[in-house]
Parts: C-alpha cells; sequence; structure tokens
C-alpha cells in the first residue's frame, strides 16, 4: 500500500466540506466598504458587512487616520505595557468610557481579543462560567482559556440560568457572560432578567456589546443604556470594528475591573497595540456618534422597512429584533444556492452554515445598514424576491 500521506486528512475534510455545501468561499473586495461593493471585479449591493453606520469609510475618520499618521506615526511598535501606549490611546479610552457611562474602559486589538483576555483575568480553574449555550466563539474561547468549568444555559433563559446555578454550586467565583445582541439570529439577551439573578447570587455579569454599539441605546450608547442598567453590569465587552467602522476591541466597567485587566488581560500584555489610524479614526467615529443620532435613526429605519417587506413576502426571519436579519432556509447548500443566485443578481449577501449556526440552521444573514438609500433596499428586496420564487423558498 502507498504510504498515506501526513496531510492526506486535510484533502478530505476539505472534500467533505464541498461535498456538504460547508466549504466557505472567500470572496475579496476592490473597494472600501459601503452600501456598494466592487466584489470579484463586480458592483454590487452589499448586504453582509457589519458598516451598520457607514462608518467604515466616512471622511470625518478618514481624515482623522490621515492625520493622525502625520503626527504619531502609523504603528505603536510595542504592546501597551512596555512603550505601546500613547496618548491617543488613552484618550480613546477615556472618551469610550465617557460615551458608554462607565468608570474606566480598556482598548484590545480586536474584540476576539478583549474577550480572551478578560475571562482568563477574571475567573481561573476554581471557578465557575455561565454561558448562554449561543454566545460568540470569542467568549467560547476565552472561556476555554481560563480553565474555569463552563456551564451552558439555555438560550436566553434567565430561569434556566438561575436553576443551572442551583445545581451547580461550590466554585471560588462565578461569572455570568452573554452575548448582547446575538449575533446570528439578532435577538437581544434578557439582561435585566440576567442582572436579577446575578444580584441575588453576587456574581459577576458580563456582556458583549460587540453588535449593540453603535445600534442599541441613546444615540447606538449600547445595550446597558438600552435597558437602563448602568452601573449593574460589571464588564462589557466592545468591538470597534461593526458599527465604529475601524477595528479593535474594548472591556469597559468598573474602575478598578480595568484596573485589573490592565495588570493581567494577556493580549494586553503580550500583543502590540491598536495602530495609530485605527485608534484616531474610532475617536472620530465617537465624535461623529456624540454629536447627533441620525445615523442611529437612519439604521433602524432602514432595517425595520427591509424587515417588515421580507415578512410580508412570506420569508422567515427568524427572531430577529435589530438591524441583523437572518433569512432562514435550513440547508445548508439552499443558503449557499441562495447567495449565489443573489450575486448573479447583483446582491451580495453571505449564507451562513454549519459550524456557525447549528446544523439545519443555515441562512442567508442580512445585514442592513445606515448608508443604504431607499432605492439600495428596494433593489435587494427585488432580488430576494426573484431569487426566493425561483428556490421555491416563497
Ligand atoms: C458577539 C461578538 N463578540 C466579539 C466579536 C469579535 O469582534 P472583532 O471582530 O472585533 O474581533 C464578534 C464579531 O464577530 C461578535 O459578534
Amino acid at each position: 500500500m502507498p504510504p498515506i500521506s501526513k496531510t492526506q486528512w486535510i484533502s478530505d475534510e476539505l472534500a467533505s466540506l464541498r461535498e456538504s455545501g460547508l466549504f466557505n468561499t472567500i470572496r475579496t473586495l476592490a473597494s472600501p466598504q459601503g452600501a456598494w461593493l466592487k466584489v470579484d471585479g463586480r458592483d454590487v449591493l452589499n448586504f453582509c458587512s457589519n458598516n451598520y453606520l457607514g462608518l467604515a469609510n466616512h471622511p470625518r475618520l478618514v481624515e482623522a487616520a490621515r492625520q493622525a499618521l502625520g503626527t504619531h506615526g502609523v504603528g505603536p511598535a510595542a504592546v501597551r505595557s512596555i512603550a505601546g501606549t500613547m496618548d491617543l490611546h488613552r484618550e480613546l479610552e477615556r472618551r469610550l468610557a465617557a460615551f458608554k457611562g462607565v468608570e474606566a474602559a480598556i482598548s484590545f486589538q480586536s474584540g476576539f481579543n478583549a474577550n480572551l483576555g478578560t475571562l482568563p483575568a477574571l475567573v481561573g480553574k476554581e471557578d465557575v462560567i455561565y454561558s448562554d449555550e449561543l454566545n460568540h466563539a470569542s467568549i467560547i474561547d476565552g472561556a476555554r482559556l481560563s480553565g474555569a468549568t463552563v456551564v451552558r444555559y439555555a438560550h436566553a433563559d434567565a430561569e434556566d440560568l438561575r436553576q443551572k446555578i442551583e445545581a451547580n454550586q461550590g466554585f471560588r467565583r462565578s461569572l455570568i457572560v452573554t452575548d448582547g445582541v446575538f449575533s446570528m439570529d439578532g435577538d437581544i439577551a434578557p439582561l435585566p432578567a440576567l442582572y436579577e439573578v446575578a444580584r441575588h447570587f453576587d456574581y459577576l455579569l458580563m456582556v458583549d456589546d460587540a453588535h449593540g454599539e453603535g445600534v442599541l441605546g441613546r444615540g447606538g450608547r449600547g445595550i446597558v443604556d438600552h435597558f437602563q442598567l448602568h452601573g449593574k453590569v460589571d464588564v462589557e465587552i466592545g468591538t470597534l470594528s461593526k458599527a465604529f467602522g475601524v477595528v479593535g476591541g474594548v472591556a469597559a466597567g468598573r474602575g478598578e475591573i480595568v484596573e485589573w485587566l490592565r495588570q493581567r488581560a494577556r493580549p494586553f500584555l503580550f500583543s502590540s497595540a491598536m495602530t495609530v489610524p485605527d485608534v484616531a479614526a474610532c475617536l472620530a467615529a465617537i465624535d461623529v456618534l456624540e454629536e447627533s443620532d441620525e445615523l442611529v435613526r437612519r439604521l433602524w429605519q432602514n432595517a425595520d422597512a427591509f424587515k417588515e417587506r421580507m415578512r410580508a413576502m412570506a420569508f422567515d426571519t427568524g427572531k430577529s429584533t435589530t438591524p441583523i436579519t437572518p433569512v432562514m432556509l435550513g440547508e445548508a447548500p439552499l443558503a449557499q444556492a441562495f447567495s449565489r443566485e443573489l450575486f448573479a443578481q447583483g446582491v451580495f449577501a453571505m449564507a451562513i452554515g454549519y459550524p456557525t449556526v447549528p446544523k439545519g440552521k443555515a441562512r442567508i444573514r442580512v445585514m442592513i445598514s445606515a448608508a443604504h438609500s431607499s432605492e439600495d433596499l428596494e433593489r435587494g428586496l427585488a432580488a430576494f424576491e426573484a431569487v426566493g420564487k425561483k428556490l421555491k423558498v416563497i
């Protein structure tokens, strides 16, 4: 028998992904983010970025980045705790804390890193994390890295959380963690009920507001503001790569916790800081958000209008109550075919399948933004109708 190559298993796995319709085909953009994109050489309507407010190519953010390049250069050239903390990083943290109405904030290179840094700093192997079963991968990985016991509670179910806590006693420290807005379904965590449980047991409460910042609350101040829970959530994780339009992450909340993260969060201590143009652009994003809530209002108007029309056409948009609009299709090959047909009609909307969502729950995840005009929405709706009929979904 010929020897089997040591990477044969990878070829086999890739072939099986292709056969089952779960192979991730990555398209390439040759334009800035916006309502329209140039993708693989074609101009297409963008229905899949997290650029909620259209800030990713906003002139004020671009100009702020350009100016900072002149005054501070490109890169920080060090981790934050050695020589990588610039005045701009400090300013961003101060402004983010003020924007979110918390005592302090610490920035990370990404939202993913914010979770990887925060969870292991707060709990360890003698401790327990109660985690919503649909939490984001970065929470799952941060929880694993911490070494704590992880107890999953039923999605968005504060009563199940309470029961799981009662059945799992005897740990040193306990932390409850949830996504704020669930990124694949667009539903919102029942934060007031989760807070009541956290308060009752005196446990730490952490929320990942990646899809709430710039979207929920007054002027996009996030989920804590949306539910008026100021001072009650111990740590909020955020990302600067979605509504803020740039890249970066943040942990915000009690001053003491943030101070502790500066001492112990490993991506902060052992990986270089956010770059200069990123930080400057994020500062400009806060300026834009603080000056007016117009973009946030337009985002919601566009998203509500789109969702209503999709439902009227009998598409299943799941349980979304936010601008994240899943179009539920079931099996992955159908979702992939739907996405390809949409692309042929000039609409870029990605199919999402396992492992990002459970098997049999494949979907097209539509992301509407403030940057879309009403003509854009009409164009997108017409494409959904045509493809939905062709593939016998509606
Ligand atoms: C809930 C949640 N947390 C964290 C992240 C990671 O954010 P970033 O892209 O800044 O690493 C995401 C992005 O997909 C997310 O949806």
